[in-house]
This record gives structure tokens, C-alpha cells and sequence, in this order.
């Protein structure tokens, strides 16, 4: 008696757990699942480890820059400024160390001018998005930034990995 109430239970709470799974595949969100990088994880993408693509973050937007290879690969001039958000570094146009950096504080007017004419004049336009910082998509507290928006990078045809 036990034993066969033992597995009607287990029988009912596998089809519950079939149709919550069923459930999901159905569920197609309105809104194009984007991938969130903290600072660790962008870091991998320095260009040192053999295999992994090259990616650099500029105003929160990281980019896929292995097409660059010759200028942010290992060893290349430009090394420095990938696995990391470097918005403050591209705004100066400098390879500082402290200006290896998302902060933008204290730029000046042309800097910013500066930044906004390579984010879009060469960032967006040769390298494809392939995600977020942290920083980005979230507010400080870890919760969602509702004010979030993708980049348009329409003359790439991205991956839908979901
Ligand atoms: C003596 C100093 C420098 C010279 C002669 C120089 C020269 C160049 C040249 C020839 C290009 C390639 C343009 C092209 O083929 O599209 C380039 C691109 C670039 N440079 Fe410099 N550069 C200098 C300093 C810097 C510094 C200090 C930075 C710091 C951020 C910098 C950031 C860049 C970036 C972000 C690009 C675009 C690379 C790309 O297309 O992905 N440059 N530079």
C-alpha cells in the first residue's frame, strides 16, 4: 500500500514537472534575451588565452573585436584596452593605465564628443555587440535597470542563442 502510494506521488510530481518544463519551451519572451558580463567574466577575453574570441567593452556595450586582432590581440597596441570596459581610456584617447576605465567623471565637452564619434564611427559599426556589462543592465542595488535598451546594430545579423 505504501510502496504504491510512494510512487503515485513520484508518478504526479513528474508530470507536474513535465508540464512546468513544457510550459517554458512554449514561452517565447517579447523582448531579445541579452548576455550580461560582470567584470570577471569580460576579463577572460583579453586576448591571451589561445581560442577565445577578443572582447572590449565601450559604454557598457561589449564587442566582439577579434576581427582586430592586429590591434587588440597579445602583444598588439591596443592589447591593453580589451577584457574590460575602456570608455574612459577611447573618451581620452589614451592607454593609461588609469584610464583603463568605465568612469567617465570629469571628462571634457570634446571627449565626449570624442567618445561618441568612435562608440558609433567605429565600434558600432565594424565590431558585433555581443552583450552587456553589469554595470550596464543593472542598477547599482542588483536589480534590473527597467531603462535598459539594446543597441541597434542592424547591419548584423546576431545570433539568437534562446
Ligand atoms: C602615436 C600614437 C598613435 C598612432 C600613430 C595611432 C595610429 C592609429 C592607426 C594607424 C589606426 C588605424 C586606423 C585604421 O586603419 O582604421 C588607429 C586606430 C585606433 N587607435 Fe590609434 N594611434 C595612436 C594612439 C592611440 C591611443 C593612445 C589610443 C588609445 C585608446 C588609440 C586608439 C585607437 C583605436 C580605438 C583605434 C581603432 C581601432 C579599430 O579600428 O578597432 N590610438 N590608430
Amino acid at each position: 500500500m505504501t510502496v504504491l502510494k510512494v510512487y503515485v506521488t513520484f508518478v504526479l510530481v513528474y508530470a507536474l514537472d513535465c508540464s512546468a518544463d513544457d510550459a517554458k519551451l512554449k514561452y517565447k519572451s517579447a523582448v531579445k534575451p541579452v548576455r550580461l558580463f560582470t567584470d570577471e567574466e569580460l576579463s577572460k577575453y583579453n586576448g591571451h588565452q589561445e581560442g577565445l574570441p577578443i572582447y572590449m567593452a565601450v559604454k557598457g556595450v561589449v564587442f566582439d573585436v577579434t576581427k582586430g586582432k592586429e590591434f587588440y590581440g597579445k602583444g598588439a597596441p591596443y592589447n591593453a584596452l580589451v577584457g574590460k570596459d575602456s570608455t574612459r581610456a577611447v573618451a581620452k584617447m589614451s592607454l593609461d593605465p588609469e584610464d583603463l576605465t568605465h568612469d567617465t567623471t570629469g571628462l571634457t565637452e570634446e571627449q565626449l564628443e570624442s567618445l561618441e564619434s568612435v562608440f558609433s564611427g567605429t565600434y558600432k559599426t565594424k565590431y558585433p555587440i555581443v552583450g552587456y556589462t553589469a554595470r550596464r543592465i543593472l542598477n547599482p542595488d542588483g536589480s534590473p535597470n527597467e531603462d535598459f535598451q539594446p543597441d541597434d546594430q542592424p547591419q548584423f545579423s546576431t545570433r539568437d542563442e534562446f
